[in-house]
């Protein structure tokens, strides 16, 4: 099923943590409202409470994007449900909770034709997060749904060599002179994820002829999705899909 990403005619859209800009990051709300207005691939980031819960949050702390303080790895779940997760972003949206993967693998059940971008965050506990992870999905029977990303290249490796799943690395996390060849991480990465920063059609060429499905992140006005299809990106990472949604109707 992944491998339709490999078509590089179609462009496909990435929610960046759900719907990243009109509610709450990595929420069941803006995951919700993402999947609903079509996205292709849903974009999630992991990490793994002190009683190994796999949850839902981007960052190593709750301070951002909750009421709470502390690394995330240093609360229980029991305890990291208690925060708020939503009022940060609007009153509004007061009373929304951190989701557990569980909770997204059950809401991703009602849509069978989502890929995931699986983001395991860097953590000294990244290992056991990849591999709590890739279980639950297995049980839910996504891993065919799944790509799975890190900056950690020795997480990309390890899911790669250890579990032979797609993976994702960001090259600027690897190499500074984006002149990768075809040893080390590079060799082990399905997909590459360049930041709209360090984007340019050259780039996106040299690895493509390494064989690697091109991702960029983050596109969310008319004029960088129209920069990122120039340079011949496939699959857009948008916090605000709606743009890249306008163009792709009139392409
Ligand atoms: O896939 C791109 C993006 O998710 C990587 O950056 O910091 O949003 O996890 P970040
Ligand atoms: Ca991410």
């Amino acid at each position: 099923m992944i491998d339709s990403l490999r078509n590089e005619q179609s462009i496909l859209l990435v929610g960046h943590r759900g719907y990243k800009s009109a509610y709450p990051e990595n929420t069941l709300l803006a995951f919700a409202k993402s999947l609903e207005m079509g996205i292709d691939v849903l974009e999630f980031d992991l990490r793994m409470t002190k009683d190994k819960v796999v949850a839902v949050i981007h960052d190593e702390t709750v301070d951002r994007t909750t009421n709470g303080t502390g690394k995330v790895n240093e609360y229980t779940i029991a305890e990291l449900k208690r925060l708020d997760a939503g009022g940060w972003f609007d009153h509004i949206f007061a009373g929304l909770k951190i989701p557990t993967l569980e909770e997204l693998c059950k809401l991703l059940q009602a849509f069978p034709n989502v890929l995931l971008n699986v983001e395991i965050k860097r953590d000294v506990k990244a290992k056991e997060t990849a591999d709590l992870t890739i279980a639950m999905l297995a049980e839910y029977g996504y891993l065919s749904r799944c790509v799975f990303t890190s900056f950690d290249a020795d997480i990309v490796a390890y899911i790669h060599d250890d579990y032979q799943l797609k993976t994702q690395g960001f090259p600027e996390e690897l190499m500074s002179n984006f002149d990768p060849g075809m040893d080390g991480t590079y060799s082990k990465m399905w997909s590459v994820g360049i930041s709209m920063k360090l984007l340019t059609a050259q780039r996106v060429q040299r690895f493509r002829e390494m064989g690697m499905v091109i991702g960029c992140y983050c596109t969310d006005t008319e004029e960088q999705v129209n920069d990122a299809l120039r340079c011949g990106v496939t699959l857009l990472t948008c916090n605000d899909p709606l743009p890249a949604m306008r163009i792709r109707e009139n392409i």
